[in-house]
């Protein structure tokens, strides 16, 4: 028994490295191919904040792409119902709900609401989140907790309110816009780099614990600065260099990398090199490049939703 043990442990301690090998291969060579997009004809898809910015083109999107059903949720009822309207006139049934995800009890109330009035939802995208765009010190308590409350925990309550249908039904997928500041944090939004950092940490681990359920994936998507209101002012010393994306551009590489089931999404993917550079530069390196790209000092002219 042992010694049938010590040679399949051996086996696999072999076909280890060969297995790594050929799933390097194998992305490789998926990239010189065209892509298969997955059908979304199937999909009811509820985006939290999906009234504006990245959400709205996001919901604009998954329609455009073929989605059954659109469901958008935020607390400004007016940009709710003038994104359904714009999401209607394309033929596609779109519902919106008032929710503010940083409160447990309004979740699970709307996320009942939305089964009884619109179906299951297969696919969920947690992209709401807020930035107070302050130090630790200048910063006003309830706004640090109010972040956290939104940016990270309203994605356990979504999450907990949706999920277990989707393991049911073995059809699913959570998606979460985060941010490369979750991995490359900036001074002077503290609250907001540490939402997007455990909230990347959330994902790490759902994912993970996705591995064993048929039909249902998640994918984390870290995009750079982004030109909505939600970092209005905030500038780079390099504009031209380093140009904010286009938020329709960030939606439409979202839906792709759902429909062809990516678990991480950088973008652009130069901010893979921020990664490498972060794990093996030393730090005084690291705090160079932050100065000489104004990273640094990006927030002092920060001002944020008017
Ligand atoms: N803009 C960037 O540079 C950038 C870069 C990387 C990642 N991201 C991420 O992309 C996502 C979207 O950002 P964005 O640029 O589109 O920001 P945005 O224009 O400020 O939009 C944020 C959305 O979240 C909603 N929201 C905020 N608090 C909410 C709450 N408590 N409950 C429900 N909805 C709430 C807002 O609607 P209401 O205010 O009406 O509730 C709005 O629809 C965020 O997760 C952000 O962290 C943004």
């Amino acid at each position: 028994m042992n010694t049938e043990m010590d040679w399949r442990s051996l086996a696999s301690l072999l076909l280890f490295p060969v297995q790594m090998v050929f799933y390097m291969v194998k992305a490789a060579v998926s990239l010189l191919l065209p892509v298969r997009l997955r059908e979304l004809s199937r999909d009811t898809v509820l985006i939290t904040g999906g009234g504006r910015g990245i959400g709205r083109h996001l919901a604009l999107e998954f329609a455009k792409q073929g989605a059954r059903k659109i469901i958008i949720w935020g607390r400004t009822e007016r940009c709710l119902k003038e994104a359904c309207e714009e999401i209607q006139s394309l033929g596609v049934e779109c519902h919106y709900f008032v929710c503010d995800v940083g409160n447990k009890e309004e979740v699970y109330q709307q996320a009942k609401a939305v089964r009884e009035k619109v179906g299951d939802v297969t696919i969920l995208v947690n992209n709401a989140a807020v930035v107070h765009g302050k130090t630790l010190i200048d910063s006003d308590d309830d706004a640090l907790l109010k972040s956290q409350h939104i940016n990270t925990l309203g994605q356990f309550w979504t999450t907990k309110a949706f999920l277990p249908r989707m393991l049911e039904l073995q059809h699913g997928h959570i998606v979460c816009m985060n941010s490369v500041l979750a991995l490359s944090a900036i001074p002077g939004a503290i609250d907001y780099c540490t939402s997007k950092s455990s909230s990347f940490a959330f994902m790490e681990s759902l994912t993970l614990g996705l591995l064993d359920c048929p039909g249902v994936n998640a994918t984390t998507v870290l995009p750079f600065h982004t030109s909505t209101e939600m970092f209005h002012g905030m500038k780079t010393r390099f504009p031209k260099l380093f140009p904010p994306l286009k938020p329709d551009t960030v939606a439409r590489r979202t839906v792709e990398a759902v429909q062809t089931n990516q678990a991480l999404l950088l973008l652009p993917w130069t901010m893979h090199l921020l990664v490498i550079m972060k794990s093996i530069l030393p730090h005084t390196a690291l705090e160079e490049i932050y100065r000489f790209t104004g990273s640094y000092a990006c927030m002092d002219s920060f001002k944020g939703r008017t």
